[in-house]
């Protein structure tokens, strides 16, 4: 975990024509900023990684990796937490996130704090994505915090393209993850500043 930083990557699952998450994910950009975080839209759709057939930590020399790939990896070290916007693709996480996070080692994500925020469109919410993502990324050194945001029929969820919403519920618990990701990240820089022998 880099010093002070606020920086919060905000990982999008989806690369559907017609997505509903964008809107989803553009709406924890602003309310993260409005919690003096500091977000960047990780989006598969604009990075556009192929299949993965290298992860970066398997190359001989990192050096020649894609400067995409080279400036992710950067990213996600810098960064002092993670949100996950993902829906729910065959009772799973969508494959655009796996394959994305698969890139990567687990020194660059690890004991850093995730939110996951799943949805569908029928009415259980992505729950069964959010069951899935939980072990991938316990498995890469992130840890999940506790309070998740599923949501149901997100297409009359009343999100609009730039994020605002005045769907309550939604608002209530985007808040409460932004604020929990404040104080976990100010606890494990407080704690990394105040000791020493950080677990890399
Ligand atoms: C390949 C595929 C599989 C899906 N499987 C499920 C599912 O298992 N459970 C569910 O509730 N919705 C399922 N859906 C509906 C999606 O959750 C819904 O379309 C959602 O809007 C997808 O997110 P996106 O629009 O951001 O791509 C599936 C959609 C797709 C495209």
């Amino acid at each position: 975990m880099s010093g002070s930083s606020k920086s919060i990557l905000v990982f999008l699952g989806s690369t559907r024509d017609g997505r509903q998450g964008l809107r989803l994910a553009r709406m924890f950009m602003s309310h993260l900023s409005e919690h003096g975080l500091v977000p960047t839209l990780i989006d598969p759709l604009e990075i556009n990684a192929p299949l993965l057939t290298n992860p970066i930590h398997f190359m001989p020399d990192q050096s020649a990796a894609p400067e995409w790939l080279k400036k992710l990896d950067q990213q996600i070290k810098e960064a002092v937490g993670f949100v996950f916007v993902c829906p729910e693709y065959n009772a799973t996480v969508a494959p655009a996130l796996t394959n994305l996070i698969d890139y990567f080692p687990p020194a660059s994500y690890r004991h850093k704090p995730a939110s996951i925020a799943t949805y569908s469109m029928g009415t259980m919410g992505g729950c069964r994505a959010r069951v899935a993502l939980l072990p991938v990324l316990g498995e890469v050194g992130m840890f999940a915090l506790p309070t998740s945001l599923m949501i149901p029929t997100i297409q009359n969820a009343e999100i609009a393209d730039d994020g605002a919403t005045t769907n309550e519920r939604v608002i209530s618990k985007v808040t409460q993850i932004c604020k929990e990701m404040d104080w976990y990240v100010g606890a494990l820089q407080s704690q990394k500043a105040a000791t020493t022998g950080y677990p890399n």
